[in-house]
C-alpha cells in the first residue's frame, strides 16, 4: 500500500524528535521517495512543519485528557491529530478517523478517545509560551527586549509558513537578507570583505554591483558552498576574528555573524526546540570579537556593516554598545526607513513588519 500524507508525517515527526533530524532536510528527502501527489505533499509538509512548530501547544491540548504515560509514537500521533483539529480547523470525522488509522494498533482506542475530547473541549491556555508554542526562555527573552506586544506578534508570525522570494538570478533568498546586502552600499570598483559569507547569498549580491569581493568563512565545508554559488568571488577559508588582510585595505566590510537565529524561526520549524538559552550571550562574545577585528580592516571613510538574523538585544544593541565603547573612530550612517525601525544607532526589522525574517543591522563609518 502506498504511504499516506498522515503516515509519512507521523514518521517524520518521530524522527525529528527522536533522532534530532532537521525538518527542512528530512522532509524533502522523505517526500522524494514517495509517489504522493502535489496536494498530499503540501498537506504532509503542513503537518510536519506545523506539528513541529506547535509541538508544545499540541501537547497541552492532549495532555488534558491523558491519565498515563504514552510511548513517543503514540504521542506524535496525538500531536498530529490535535494539530489538524485545532490549528487547521479540520472536521473531527476526517481528522480523528484518519489519524487513528496511522496510530500504532494497540493505542488506536486511546488515540480515538483523546482526540474526540480535544475536538469537543474548548481550550484555555495556561500561559503565552504554551499558546504560542515556544520554550519559556525564548518568550521571556523577546518580551524583555521587544516589549510584550511586539514580541508576541513576532512569535505568532514565526508560526506561519514563510513566503518564498526568488531573486532575478534564480537564487532563493529572504527579502530581509537582500535588503541587508543592499544596505552595505557596495559600488563598482569598491574593495569589499564579506567575512562570514557562506553559503554566499549576500556575497553574490555584493559582487553584482561590480565591487571586488573577498568572501570568507571559517568552515571549509561551507566555503565550498560559496564557490559553487558564486564562481567570480575571491573565496577564502579564514577566521574573521583574525582576518588575513592588511589593516585599512577595504572600503566596506560585512560581518553577517553567526547568531541565535531567533528571527528565522518560521523557516526552521525545529530550531526553537534546539537553541539553548545560553546561546545569545555565548554568541554575543564571538560577535564582539568579529566586529572589533573588522574595524581594523577599514580604510578611513570605510563602512562596517554588522547584521544578524536574530532579535535579542545581546546580539544587536549590545554589539553596538561594545563598538561605541571600544571604537570611537566609528560614526553611524543615515538610518534606513520603514520597515526598519531604529534600535540605538542600529536598526531592527521585526518579522511582522514586512513578512520577512527578523534582523538587526548596524552601519558605521570610520571617520576620514
Ligand atoms: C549567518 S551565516 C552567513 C550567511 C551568508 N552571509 C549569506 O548571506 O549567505 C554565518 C556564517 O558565519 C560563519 N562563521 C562562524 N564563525 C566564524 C568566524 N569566526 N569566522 C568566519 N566565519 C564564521 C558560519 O560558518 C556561517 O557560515
Amino acid at each position: 500500500m502506498s504511504v499516506t500524507a498522515r503516515a509519512l508525517a507521523l514518521d517524520a515527526l518521530e524522527r525529528i524528535e527522536r533522532d534530532g533530524a532537521y525538518a527542512n532536510l528530512l522532509l524533502p528527502e522523505m517526500l522524494s521517495r514517495t509517489g504522493l501527489a502535489p496536494r498530499d505533499r503540501n498537506f504532509a509538509t503542513e503537518l510536519v512543519y506545523g506539528g513541529t512548530r506547535m509541538r508544545r501547544a499540541c501537547d497541552f491540548l492532549v495532555d488534558r485528557f491523558l491519565t498515563r504515560d504514552i510511548e513517543p509514537r503514540v504521542r506524535n500521533a496525538l500531536r498530529l491529530g490535535a494539530y489538524q483539529l485545532h490549528f487547521l480547523a479540520m472536521k473531527p470525522h476526517a481528522a480523528v478517523g484518519e489519524t487513528v488509522e496511522v496510530a500504532p494498533k494497540a493505542a488506536r482506542g486511546l488515540v480515538n478517545a483523546v482526540l474526540r475530547r480535544v475536538a469537543e473541549h474548548p481550550v484555555i491556555w495556561p500561559d503565552d509560551a504554551t499558546r504560542l508554542s515556544y520554550p519559556d526562555w525564548i518568550v521571556a527573552a523577546l518580551e524583555a527586549d521587544l516589549g510584550k506586544e511586539a514580541a508576541h506578534a513576532a512569535l505568532a508570525v514565526m508560526n506561519e509558513a514563510p513566503s518564498v522570494t526568488e531573486r532575478a538570478d534564480g537564487y532563493v533568498q529572504d527579502l530581509a537578507s537582500q535588503w541587508v546586502a543592499t544596505a552595505v552600499g557596495a559600488q563598482d570598483g569598491d574593495r569589499v570583505a564579506d567575512l562570514c559569507a557562506a553559503p554566499g547569498g549576500k556575497a553574490t549580491l555584493l559582487a553584482a554591483t561590480g565591487a571586488w569581493v573577498a568572501a570568507g568563512d571559517i568552515r571549509p565545508g561551507r566555503v565550498g558552498l560559496i564557490r559553487s554559488n558564486a564562481p567570480g568571488l575571491a573565496v577564502l577559508t579564514a577566521d574573521a576574528a583574525r582576518p588575513p588582510f592588511a589593516p585599512g585595505c577595504f572600503d566596506r566590510v560585512l560581518i553577517d555573524a553567526p547568531c541565535s537565529g531567533l528571527g528565522t524561526l518560521r523557516r526552521r520549524p525545529d530550531a526553537r526546540w534546539r537553541i539553548d538559552a545560553a546561546a545569545p550571550a555565548r554568541l554575543a562574545a564571538v560577535q564582539k570579537q568579529l566586529v572589533s577585528a573588522a574595524v581594523g580592516l577599514l580604510r578611513p571613510g570605510g563602512t562596517l556593516v554588522y547584521a544578524v538574523c536574530t532579535l535579542t538585544d545581546a546580539e544587536g544593541r549590545g554589539i553596538d554598545e561594545h563598538l561605541a565603547a571600544t571604537s570611537p573612530e566609528l560614526e553611524p550612517l543615515e538610518p534606513l526607513g520603514a520597515p526598519w525601525e531604529r534600535c540605538g544607532r542600529g536598526l531592527r526589522l521585526l518579522p511582522q513588519a514586512a513578512d520577512t525574517d527578523g534582523m538587526y543591522l548596524l552601519r558605521l563609518r570610520r571617520r576620514a
